[in-house]
C-alpha cells in the first residue's frame, strides 16, 4: 500500500500557454517549460498537471478540444511534448494532463460530421433533440456569460445539449462508441508516458449514463491499470461530501478528488480569521477507502467557487476577499489570485500555503502563486488569474501586453505584485522569500507522510482562530498548529505532546513546549509543525 504514489505527492498545475514562452512569440511552448524545470523541481513539487495543450480554437482556455491526439502548433509538436516527457522523468516528475472529455469543441471534426452529415458514424456521438427542452435555461455553469444549455442548430435543425458554453458540445457518453474513443485517447498519452489524468467536469460526463452511472469510472479505473498500473483518476468534481462514496467506490473507481466543499470553508475561516469552518468539515469528513484521496487546493485556474456556502457566508468571503463587483464572478465566486487577496500581507500568505499543506489530502499547486503572483482584473471572466509566470524583475519572458494573439494573457505590468517586486529570480535567491517558504513547507509536507495517510484528527485548544491537526499513521505522529487570525495566541501544547520529545519540522530543532504548563505562543497567523517521537 505504501507505494501509491499520489497520497503523497505535491502536484503543481502548470499552464503551458504562460508558463515559458522559448521562441518569443508571445506564447508559452513546451521548449520553455522543459528549460525551467528546475523550478518545479527545486520547488519540491513531484507532479506536474498540465491544463488542455490540444489543438483547440482556445475559446475557453483549452477546454474546448478539436483534436486529442496532437499538442496545439502554438505550444510545439508531440515530439517537443516527448521531449518534456523525457526531462520530467529525469527530474523525477510525474506528468498528468486534463481530459476533457465531457464536451469537444464545435470545431471538433467530430461534431462537423455530426450535424451534417447524417450516414456519418458520428451522428450520435452527441447529444441532440428535435425540440428545445423545457429546461434548457436551468443548470448553466457561467451565469451572465452562458444562456442556455441548448443551441439550435442550422444545419441538423435539431438542439445540441451543452453543459457548458455554447461552442462546447456535450459528447454522448451513452454511446459506447464514445467510450470506446475515450480509452482510446487515455491510451495514447499513457503510451507517451503519463501517469494520469485530471478528469475534467466529472460530474457531468456521468450524467448521460441511465442505470448506475458511477460505475463508469470502474471502467476508466480498471481500463488504466491494465494500460499502466501507477496512472491515476483525479476528478473535478464540485460534489456534496455524502456523494464521495459513488465516486471513491471500494477503491475501484477514482482515486482522488479535488476538495472543493474543503476550499470554500477554507476561505470562510480564513476571512473570519476563526478555525471553526474548516474544523466543522474536518471532523465530518467522510472515511474513504484506502486508496482514495482527497486533492487540496488554496487556488486554481478558474474562480474561487463559493457556491456551497450559504448566501451570508459567500458574503463575508466576499467582503474580506473580493468586495469589487469585478472581482467577483458567476454570482458565486472571486476571479483573484492568492496574494492579493489576503492583502499582499506575506504572513498570512505563508499561513494559508502552511494550512493547505497540513490539511488531509495531496496538495495542489497553481504556478505563479508560489512567488505570490497578483491578477489582472482587466482581463475577462476567469482570465486575470492565468497571467505569464513572472521570471525576471524586467517583464514576464517573451509575454506583452501587445500581442493581440496572447491578449488573454496580458501580464500585470504595474502596482505591487509588478514582475519588478515579484519574480521568480529574486525569490529563488533570497532565504525568507515566500517562495523559500514554500519551499520549506513543501519539504516539511514530504516529510509528514502521515498526513497522506491519516484520517486527520482536529485537537481543540480552546482558542478560536487556532486549528490543530494531528495526524497519526503507524508509528508516527505529526501535529499542525495554525493561527488565522491576526494576533498572537498561546495554547498549552501539554495534553498533546505527554512529556515526549517534539521535533520542529519547519526549523529541524528539537524542542519543548515553553514553560512548564506546556505553553506554546503562535504569532500573527503564526504556524508549527511538529513531530512526536
Ligand atoms: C472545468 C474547467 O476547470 C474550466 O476551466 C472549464 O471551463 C470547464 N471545466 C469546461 O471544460
Amino acid at each position: 500500500m505504501q507505494n501509491l504514489w499520489y497520497k503523497n505527492a505535491v502536484i503543481y498545475c502548470v499552464d503551458v500557454d504562460a508558463f515559458k514562452d522559448s521562441d518569443g512569440d508571445g506564447i508559452g511552448d513546451f521548449r520553455g517549460l522543459a528549460d525551467h524545470l528546475d523550478h518545479i523541481e527545486a520547488l519540491g513539487a513531484t507532479c506536474i498537471w498540465l491544463l488542455p495543450f490540444y489543438p483547440s480554437p482556445n475559446r475557453d482556455n483549452g477546454y474546448d478540444v478539436s483534436d486529442y491526439y496532437n499538442v496545439d502548433p502554438r505550444y510545439g509538436t508531440l515530439g517537443d511534448f516527448a521531449e518534456f516527457m523525457q526531462a520530467a522523468g529525469d527530474r523525477g516528475l510525474r506528468v498528468i494532463v486534463d481530459l476533457v472529455v465531457n464536451h469537444t469543441s464545435i470545431e471538433h471534426p467530430w461534431f462537423q460530421a455530426s450535424r451534417s452529415d447524417p450516414s456519418s458514424r458520428f451522428r450520435d456521438w452527441y447529444v441532440w433533440r428535435k425540440d428545445k427542452p423545457a429546461d434548457a435555461e436551468e443548470g448553466v455553469i457561467f451565469p451572465g456569460v452562458q444562456q442556455s444549455t441548448w443551441t439550435f442548430d442550422r444545419k441538423r435543425r435539431e438542439y445540441y445539449n451543452h453543459r457548458f458554453y455554447e461552442h462546447q458540445a456535450d459528447l454522448n457518453i451513452a454511446n459506447p462508441a464514445v467510450r470506446e474513443e475515450i480509452q482510446r485517447i487515455m491510451g495514447f498519452w499513457l503510451a507517451l508516458g503519463v501517469s494520469g489524468f485530471r478528469i475534467d467536469a466529472a460530474p457531468f460526463i456521468l450524467e448521460d449514463l441511465k442505470d448506475d452511472p458511477h460505475a463508469y469510472l470502474a471502467e476508466l479505473q480498471s481500463f488504466l491499470s491494465w494500460r499502466r498500473a501507477e496512472a491515476i483518476l483525479l476528478a473535478e468534481a464540485n460534489i456534496e461530501m455524502e456523494e464521495a462514496g459513488d465516486y471513491f467506490g471500494d477503491g475501484d473507481r477514482l482515486h482522488l478528488i479535488f476538495n472543493f466543499p474543503l476550499n470554500q470553508r477554507l476561505f470562510l475561516g480564513l476571512a473570519r480569521q476563526e478555525a471553526e469552518p474548516v474544523a466543522a468539515l474536518l471532523k465530518d469528513l467522510p472515511a474513504i477507502p484506502d486508496i482514495a484521496q482527497w486533492a487540496t487546493f488554496l487556488r486554481n485556474h478558474d474562480e474561487i467557487d463559493l457556491g456551497r456556502l450559504s448566501d451570508g457566508e459567500r458574503e463575508e468571503v466576499f467582503s474580506a476577499f473580493g468586495p469589487d463587483k469585478d472581482m467577483q464572478l458567476y454570482e458565486r465566486g472571486l476571479r483573484r489570485r492568492l496574494a492579493p487577496m489576503l492583502g499582499g500581507d506575506e504572513r498570512r500568505i505563508r499561513m494559508a500555503f502552511s494550512l493547505m499543506l497540513a490539511l488531509p489530502g495531496t496538495p495542489v499547486l497553481w504556478y505563479g502563486d508560489e512567488i505570490g503572483m497578483g491578477e489582472n482584473l482587466a482581463l475577462p471572466e476567469r482570465h486575470p488569474v492565468r497571467t505569464p509566470m513572472q521570471w525576471t524583475p524586467d517583464g514576464a519572458g517573451g509575454f506583452s501586453a501587445a500581442d493581440p494573439k496572447a491578449w488573454v494573457r496580458a501580464p500585470v505590468l504595474s502596482g505591487p505584485f509588478a514582475p519588478a517586486f515579484v519574480n521568480a529570480e529574486a525569490q529563488k535567491v533570497e532565504g525568507d522569500s515566500l517562495f523559500s517558504i514554500v519551499q520549506r513547507l513543501v519539504r516539511a509536507r514530504r516529510a509528514a507522510r502521515e498526513i497522506g495517510w491519516a484520517q486527520a484528527e482536529v485537537i481543540d485548544f480552546g482558542a478560536p482562530s487556532v486549528l490543530g491537526l494531528r495526524a497519526r499513521w503507524r508509528d508516527g505522529e505529526v501535529v499542525t498548529l495554525h493561527n488565522l487570525g491576526e494576533r498572537p495566541v498561546t495554547v498549552d501544547l501539554a495534553p498533546v505532546v505527554e512529556g515526549r520529545r517534539c521535533v520542529n519540522l519547519l526549523r529541524q530543532a528539537v524542542g519543548e513546549p515553553q514553560g512548564a504548563a506546556g505553553e506554546w505562543r503562535l504569532g500573527p497567523y503564526g504556524f508549527e509543525w511538529l513531530r512526536l517521537a
